[in-house]
């Protein structure tokens, strides 16, 4: 898609500077969104990277938008030959994949921002008007699912290209070799609380693409019968990391929730406490809020009637698993625990967030976080009961 015509002309000009401005808004993209998770949700510092995402995000996809319009209406070759030439090595399919799912998870996520209400402003001066209106997680998972692929083929481009140019000085394979443990030594002082998906990204899945891009350049170099199923293998399986890593169900695999039917409790319930009799000090509710924190990657725990990966947290003491109205994703097994007279009690609570599987065995939760420690959980569960009271 960028290669076939060196020569002048104004529009090879403009979209040589588009494609600088790309790069440069991309890598500062990628850079900000590894340091947003790490930080609270709800702090100024998180909204102002939240902000920036989106905007150079939205930013993003109006220069490829724009691209496309150029590599479309360019004059020369017909539009079936330059399609033939975007897919007839190795290193042009790779651009050409990379540009069609980095514009299609864009537009993801333009429509997850839409679906929550928020603005998406073209380099923060005007806004992108909404013309998709895609639910949460369908734009949700497509566009972590197509951003992984893009980001991905990114990478194995930006080796191609200094294997190619570095090929006189240093063998791709003892480049690959550097690449790591610069890799490796460079990640390794990350605290030990990193987060086992982050730990399984950055010492298995990406070291993982160094190997596959060398593999990939020098074994299947021009080889299309080759690429094209190490391609699909790979496409296929982004396809399904979000589903890997959070248990999330890939859009295509959803159905429509079934109605909620509510059963009595089989224990007692005792009565969540006022919200000022659960915590004794300020500092205690700030911890227990913080230990919380953790959960509301996937869960909102302020009043609204929205749902993130998994059902909103205020108002789920007491009540039955599987129930709240609106989310609309919980799994059969879920919906079978509440059938049964599972309320969430402190008993039901601290049995599902220590020992989840084998409470509701098939149930989506992946949380991740190690609640083995019964002052933590409790601390947790006073404040899932604090943000249920009054
Ligand atoms: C990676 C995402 C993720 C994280 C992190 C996570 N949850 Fe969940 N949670 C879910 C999903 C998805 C469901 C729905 C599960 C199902 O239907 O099988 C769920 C369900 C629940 C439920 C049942 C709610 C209901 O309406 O029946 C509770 C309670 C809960 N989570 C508490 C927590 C707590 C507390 C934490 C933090 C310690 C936490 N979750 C962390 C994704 C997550």
């Amino acid at each position: 898609m960028t290669t076939e015509n060196k020569s002048g002309g104004f529009l090879e000009q403009v979209g040589l500077c588009l494609s600088v401005l790309f790069y440069v808004l991309f890598a500062w993209h990628q850079w900000w969104s590894g340091v947003s998770p790490r930080l609270i949700r709800g702090s100024a510092e998180r909204d102002a990277i939240h902000h920036a995402h989106l905007s150079i995000g939205a930013t993003l996809f109006v220069i490829l938008v724009l691209m496309l319009a150029m590599w479309l209406f360019r004059p020369g070759a017909s539009i079936l030959e330059r399609l033939k030439g975007a897919f007839s090595t190795v290193t042009h399919t790779a651009i050409s994949l990379f540009f069609i799912f980095m514009t299609f998870a864009m537009l993801c996520g333009l429509a997850q921002a839409w679906a929550k209400g928020e603005e998406t402003p073209f380099l923060g001066v005007f806004k992108l008007p909404h013309f998709l209106d895609w639910s949460w997680n369908t734009a949700g998972y497509n566009h972590s699912a197509f951003s992984n692929i893009a980001s991905a083929l990114f990478l194995g481009i930006v080796f191609v290209y200094l294997f190619t140019h570095l090929r006189r000085y240093v063998k791709p394979g003892v480049a690959v070799a550097i690449l790591l443990i610069v890799h490796l030594l460079v990640n390794l002082p990350k605290p030990p609380s990193l987060h086992p998906i982050a730990a399984f990204g950055t010492y298995v899945l990406i070291p993982s693409y160094y190997l596959i891009a060398l593999a990939l350049y020098s074994w299947a170099k021009h080889r299309r019968l080759v690429y094209w199923p190490v391609f699909a293998v790979f496409i296929g399986f982004f396809m399904y990391l979000p589903y890997f890593a959070f248990k999330v169900l890939p859009p295509w695999h959803q159905k429509a929730a079934a109605e909620t039917v509510l059963v009595e409790s089989t224990e007692t319930l005792v009565a969540a406490r006022p919200q000022a009799e659960i915590f004794a000090t300020p500092e205690a509710l700030a911890s227990a809020k913080d230990e919380a924190t953790w959960c509301t990657q996937c869960h909102n725990a302020t009043e609204s009637d929205t749902h993130l990966l998994g059902p909103n947290l205020v108002g789920v003491f007491n009540r039955q698993a599987g129930t709240v109205e609106g989310y609309g994703r919980y799994s059969e097994a879920m919906i079978k625990k509440g059938l049964e007279g599972v309320f969430w009690t402190r008993a039901n609570l601290s049995e599902f967030l220590l020992h989840g599987q084998e409470f509701i065995p098939g149930n989506l939760m992946n949380q991740q976080s190690d609640l083995s420690d019964p002052e933590k959980r409790n601390q947790v569960i006073d404040y899932l009961e604090y943000i249920s009271s009054k």
